[in-house]
């Protein structure tokens, strides 16, 4: 029994000078385990007489319950004071500057053409695309552009290798084509916007052969050409945040709409800068009209039944308008202190401050 007492305060106090959880672990197995301090005594108890054996089983038992209590509970303790111990040593300061990111900028086109989908999107317009590369049909028939009618030089093709049936393919001059694509695919009322890339073959201060346009088209049974001239007005004064802005319809001439207007903005050249707003000066903007109904009917839509209108818009132009950007060539440069300079960051929502009202 000496042997009994020794061992426990042996082991009880093995276990409150343990001074981590991985000792402790080891005073466990060296009491407890199989090849363990209790167990190698117990094992004794197989010489002993029953009545001897009764009782110094049961002081053995009660004695592994100590042990194990006394684990448990400096267990307890030692987790306890570790949790303490990093609380203490890892801080982290939540007030300290993020590091800054150097993000890429949105280029000005897709930034320009982003706030005109955001204006039309209240008017209920949609955005639909279109392929870049074209047919003759979408392009020019369609359209209402007679075969070799000089309207069809008007706009630089670049034409794509005849194919073997001798039909040849091109790059859209226009965005035109997805008004066609949309009404073929569609009944109407439609109402969408197509932004796009488009091509001609031309190259100066305001010509690139690659550049983008957004195409907007409205049909319906009872459109008429006072909803087409409100819905540019509200756009443009949106557009350049102004709440007064004049504007000037001129006819003019496209295959596709008839009556045909271009838009012109007031504005004034003082000193060689333009501004836009009131002034005594005028600057055009985009071209528009009712669909013509050769079109309607070149597209399945009933012209007896439906009208509409349509537009288009350079958005180079409105963007180098809005953003004073001087030269439409430095656009696809590619220079990046360029892009950093007229980019925009990813979450320059479009302000819209003028104009619209909703
Ligand atoms: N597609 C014409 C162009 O590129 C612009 C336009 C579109 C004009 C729709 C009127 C209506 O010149």
């Amino acid at each position: 029994m000496d042997q009994l007492e020794q061992l426990r305060e042996a082991l009880l106090a093995e276990v409150a000078g343990a001074a981590d959880l991985t000792s402790l672990d080891g005073v466990r197995v060296s009491a407890l385990g199989k090849k363990g301090r209790i167990t190698a005594m117990m094992k004794g108890l197989g010489g002993m007489d029953p009545e001897a054996r009764k009782s110094a089983g049961q002081a053995f038992n009660v004695l592994k319950d100590e042990v194990a209590t006394a684990l448990d509970a400096k267990k307890a303790v030692l987790e306890e004071s570790e949790i303490s111990a990093r609380l203490a040593s890892e801080t982290l300061d939540v007030s300290l500057p993020v590091r800054p990111v150097t993000e890429g900028l949105l280029h000005p086109i897709s930034q320009t053409i982003e706030e005109v989908v955001e204006i039309f999107a209240p008017m209920g317009f949609e955005v639909a695309e279109g392929p870049d590369i074209e047919d003759d049909f979408h392009n020019f028939t369609a359209l209402n552009f007679p075969p070799d009618h000089p309207a069809r030089e008007m706009h630089d093709t670049f034409f794509l290798p005849r194919q073997p049936g001798g039909t040849r393919h091109l790059l859209r001059t226009h965005t035109s084509p997805v008004q066609v694509r949309v009404m073929q695919d569609k009944k109407p009322p439609i109402r969408i916007l197509a932004p796009g890339r488009t091509y001609r073959c031309d190259y100066d201060i305001t010509h690139t052969p690659m550049f983008h346009q957004i195409e907007g088209l409205v049909i319906d049974k009872a459109i008429h050409m006072g909803h087409l001239k409100s819905c540019i007005i509200e756009f443009v004064k949106a557009y350049f945040e102004l709440d007064e802005l004049p504007t000037r319809f001129r006819p003019s001439y496209f295959p596709f709409t008839e009556p045909s207007a271009e838009v012109d903005i007031g504005c004034s050249r003082e000193n060689g800068e333009l501004k836009i707003g009131a002034g005594a000066d005028w600057l055009e903007i985009l071209g528009c009209g009712m669909v013509h109904p050769n079109v309607l009917s070149a597209c399945g839509i009933d012209p007896d039944e439906y009208q509409g209108f349509a537009f288009g818009l350079g958005v180079e132009r409105i963007a180098m308008l809005k953003y004073g950007i001087p030269d439409l060539r430095t656009f696809y440069d590619s220079d990046l202190r360029w892009l950093r300079h007229y980019g925009f960051a990813a979450l320059d929502v479009p302000t819209l401050a003028g104009g619209l009202s909703q």
